[in-house]
């Protein structure tokens, strides 16, 4: 021991992070024995939900309307698609879901669905005002069941959201009927997820896309599957896997108190260890148990930070995963405000922490992108290519780097690549409602 903090403990905990390469693949094959499962209609905690999309040729053209509901905002656009990959947005509005200035707050336990798809049909009369638009695309960012493109009833909702009175229901009903009481007489063309739509808008740039991934508040990936077909036209089907709910993974004891907190425990696991949501979680709760068990000093059981779930941001863990003395500044100044004791061990500690749970999200996210690519191997083509979206990817230093070179360290050199692409999940329901336009 040195010093005020117990280094075999930390040790410990920093392990109890850790994923080994071996470990790595082993979870993607098990990731990926869950999506044959999941195909062949067996028990799997993956799902593979039909979307009835395929992938766009790249030449789709026009003026859409595209509605973004995420896990943390709303976004609506007027998108012109160019065709050759190329858009154009024409107007926007985006919202946090969450705003006490603004006096509202839609992820409060009391909302109910009228509620929800009420502000979205007001954002979406905003944009829609003189617009010309040639149809609508949902980006619907949570589990539904479909049985045709332009309808879908909500499974479940996730990411520790749950409007009321709204499971099993058609979610293009709730939102034409919202949209309705704005005075606006339009159906969505296409209902998405969030994953199929950043796959299209991917696909719609470059056709070597094979699958689409999301890490921001939540995390999910979708795939076009051979053998799941789109009607008449024969096409490969894109297919949401709902990949935040794969559960075959090994938790430590910070992983289950973490879960058994949440609105749905037991679900979501890959979730809760990869994204946006969780991850300054995951790294409060390993603070506040350690410091319960007198790990490190300086601990007070009754600060905010120690008793508000979900008070510590996952942007924290960027400031700790970059070398940048900007970032150091940006945590002492966070630890001080919370009345973490400034001092280079706790420095030290918070850095390790943060660095291993980063590490390990890096490594799952890699895990089961090994598994999406060798199914997406089924297409003979040079290469292949998942397109993804989120904050985490586009805000977190090292993150996506980090995934492309495990990709590259396990595939054969330049088959393989990740793609950021910038609005994904807006212009993919512009693209979605051009394909059933
Ligand atoms: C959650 C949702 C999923 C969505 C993902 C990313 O996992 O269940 O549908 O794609 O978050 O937003």
């Amino acid at each position: 021991m040195s010093g005020i903090i117990n280094w075999t403990i930390l040790e410990e905990a920093v392990a109890s992070y850790r994923l080994d390469r071996s470990e790595m693949r082993n979870t993607a094959q098990r990731f990926q024995q869950e999506m044959d499962l999941a195909l062949a209609g067996k028990n799997s905690s993956l799902k593979m939900l039909p979307s009835f999309l395929a992938a766009p040729s790249g030449h789709e053209r026009g003026n859409y309307t595209a509605i973004d509901l995420g896990g943390s905002n709303l976004r609506v656009m007027q998108i012109e698609l160019l065709g050759q990959g190329q858009y154009r947005i024409i107007k926007q509005i985006s919202r946090s879901l969450q705003d006490p200035q603004g006096g509202y707050d839609y992820t409060a336990p009391e909302i109910n669905g009228q509620q929800i798809f009420g502000f979205i049909a007001e954002m979406t009369a905003k944009v829609m005002e003189g617009a010309e638009s040639q149809g609508l695309g949902f980006t619907f960012s949570y589990p539904m069941n479909q049985q045709k493109v332009d309808s879908g009833r909500l499974i479940r909702w996730t990411k520790e959201f749950n409007p009321r009175d709204t499971i099993g229901r058609d979610v293009a009903d709730m939102l034409s009927r919202a949209l309705w009481l704005k005075g606006i007489e339009i159906r969505p063309s296409a209902i998405i997820n969030d994953t199929a739509a950043v796959f299209l808008a991917g696909c719609y740039q470059d056709s070597s896309v094979c699958a689409g991934s999301i890490c921001g508040t939540g995390h999910n990936t979708c795939v076009l599957d051979p053998h799941s077909l789109v009607g008449a036209r024969c096409q490969p089907m894109i297919v949401n896997m709902e990949a935040g709910n794969f559960s075959r993974l090994p938790l430590n004891c910070w992983d289950r108190i973490l879960n058994q907190d949440t609105e749905d425990p037991g679900q979501q696991i890959m979730e809760k260890m990869v994204s946006g949501k969780y991850l300054g979680e995951l790294l409060r709760i390993t603070l506040r148990e350690t410091g319960e068990k007198g790990v490190w000093s300086g601990y007070d059981r009754e600060l905010r930070i120690w008793t508000q779930p979900y008070s510590v941001d996952t942007r924290v863990l960027g400031w700790l995963y970059s070398d940048q003395v900007v970032n150091k500044e940006l945590l002492d100044h966070w630890m001080e405000l919370n009345g973490i004791p400034l001092s280079e061990e706790n420095h030290q500690m918070i850095t390790r922490w943060g660095r291993a749970i980063i590490q390990r999200a890096i490594k799952l996210l890699a895990a089961s992108y090994m598994a999406v690519i060798k199914h997406s191997r089924q297409f003979n083509q040079p290469g292949w290519v998942i397109a993804v979206d989120g904050a985490l990817f586009k805000y977190l230093p090292g993150f996506m780097s980090g995934i492309e070179d495990i990709l590259q360290e396990e595939f054969p050199p330049q088959t393989v690549g990740l793609t950021y692409i910038d609005d994904g999940s807006s212009v993919g329901a512009a693209v979605a409602a051009a394909l059933t336009k």
